[in-house]
């Protein structure tokens, strides 16, 4: 990250909930204050501007925030007390949806900022610094952001600078019966292709060997191309695949309606194209699934999945699963059961279905009892919990490419991923990281994998692979 020389050094402290997007956003919003001379700082306390990144997707990540804004009234208190000032800005998608309601619970909050409008953060910190109320900033369109926004300079994601996340497309226009996402986010919109590629070139300079395209609806991407017509994320990933040192390419969150043709032939035609996808199904019975306007059944998932599996037979699954959805029956969570057992997913998440103010479902009949939800939500845990750890033990004695990100747990080890997105530990240097090598899978763990550095003709393939990035 680069600092204007000039400029005092501030302190900014950036906390963020919710999914990847959000994580890409907070490292914009610290490449939009950079120049202001604000550099990330390790804790609330003693910060001179502290930004909360918010989730509102389930109530208990909004909960979190409030419980948040509680402890840092009395950190910017403290702050006051040393002669200092903290600005507080609560950003991300509980801002957009509940901003009047945030500054009127927390009237210490200096700035309320929706996803759409952190570009204009400066000027906000300026009028914060102003003014007695709150600045309030919650605007839509996405297409603002995007144009205004300083080039993407600090790392983001877990592995930062190895591996790095990079937004193609916004918003949502499926609203889903349970979902705020199209409402905090807004419309659907996707970059142009030429930004895109000119990011991923710079990431890739930066040393990243790894890029995961975010959308809230990544596969329904139709960004302008440079011949002036749309582009599906095929198309991109295909253009992506050729810039020179970037090894590995993903994608998330797709959902099933818009897996198209192009889209499975990709996976088909590009090896960089890593064989593990996050596919959202919620459900398995076509019921529910109507219900909460997904606009598929079972068995078209199904279709989608056996497809891609044709054309990348080494994919892995992932998905999302929501039990207990207003209407849904023992016999509608049976079929979520079966669809699970048919696919066998290599890991997933679950969550018990979160009324959410103002989407359709919150004011449905037949809410589903708290205990039923508990009861399902352990039941299809514990089946997928089996199906990950039985995916985990498939890797073993197999030898697999990592890419590494970094020093392991213990001294001497170094850490990657695995083409499925495990983690993976093995003992070697690390100077390892930054390449991709193969490591032979001696054993699993429940979330991991550890192995042994491949000698003889694995290990000469991967040091093949292992061609430096280009500065
Ligand atoms: N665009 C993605 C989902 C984004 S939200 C898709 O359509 O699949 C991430 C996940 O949160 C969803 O897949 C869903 O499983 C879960 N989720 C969303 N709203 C929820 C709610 N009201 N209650 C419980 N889980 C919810
Ligand atoms: Fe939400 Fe549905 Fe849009 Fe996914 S597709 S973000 S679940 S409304
Ligand atoms: Fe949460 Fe907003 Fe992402 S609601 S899941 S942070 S799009």
């Amino acid at each position: 990250m680069t600092t204007c020389s000039s400029a005092p050094r501030k302190r900014l402290f950036i906390r963020t909930w919710g999914c990847q997007m959000n994580v890409y956003d907070s490292a914009r919003m610290a490449d939009v204050l950079a120049p202001l001379g604000y550099a990330p700082a390790e804790a609330p306390e003693g910060a001179d501007m502290v930004i909360l990144n918010t989730c509102h997707i389930r109530e208990k990540a909004t909960e979190k925030l409030f419980s948040e804004l509680g402890r840092l009234r009395e950190a910017k208190a403290a702050r006051r007390a040393e002669g200092g000032k903290m600005v507080l800005a609560v950003a991300g998608c509980v801002a957009q949806a509940e901003g009047a309601e945030i500054t009127a619970r927390a009237p210490w909050v200096d700035i309320v900022l929706g996803p759409q409008t952190y570009h204009r953060l400066p000027e906000m910190v300026a009028r914060a610094s102003r003014a007695a109320g709150a600045v309030i900033e919650t605007d839509f369109p996405a297409e603002d952001k995007f144009d205004h926004l300083p080039d993407a300079a600090a790392p983001q994601g877990p592995n930062a600078g190895v591996t790095a996340f990079l937004t193609v497309q916004e918003g949502c226009d499926k609203f889903c019966s349970f979902c705020v996402v199209p409402y905090t986010r807004g419309a659907e919109f996707s970059r142009p292709v030429a930004q895109v590629l000119a990011e991923a070139r710079r990431l890739v300079a930066g040393g990243a060997r790894e890029i995961t395209l975010l959308g809230q609806n990544v596969n329904a991407y139709h960004g302008k191309g440079p011949e002036g017509r749309d582009w599906g994320l095929g198309r991109l990933l295909r253009a992506l695949a050729e810039i020179p040192g970037l090894a590995r390419l993903r994608y998330t969150t797709s959902h099933p309606r818009d897996v198209d043709d192009d889209l499975i032939a990709a996976h088909r035609d590009l090896p960089g194209l890593m064989p593990f996808l996050h596919l959202p199904v919620q459900s398995g019975s076509d019921k529910v699934l109507a219900a909460m306007n997904r606009g598929h059944t079972a068995e078209e998932f199904l279709r989608v999945v056996d497809r891609l599996r044709d054309a990348r037979p080494d994919l892995a699954l992932s998905s999302d699963f929501i039990v207990g959805h207003p209407g849904e029956t023992a016999e509608d969570f049976a079929a979520t059961l079966a669809l699970v057992r048919r696919v066998g997913f290599a890991q997933a998440f679950s969550f018990k279905y979160s009324a959410r103010p103002g989407t359709p479902a919150a004011g449905a009949p037949f809410q589903v009892r708290e205990a039923e939800k508990d009861a399902r939500l352990q039941a299809l845990q514990a089946l997928l919990r089996d199906q990950q750890d039985a995916f985990n033990r498939s890797r073993v004695g197999m030898t697999i490419p990592v890419l590494f990100t970094g020093p392991g747990r213990h001294p001497g080890q170094v850490a990657g991923r695995s083409p499925w997105l495990q983690p993976v530990h093995c003992s070697g240097p690390l100077s390892l990281t930054g390449a991709e090598a193969a490591v032979t899978v001696l054993a699993a763990h429940p979330n991991s994998l550890s192995g042994l550095l491949a000698t003889g003709e694995a290990a000469s393939n991967a040091q093949r692979e292992e061609e430096p990035a280009p500065a």
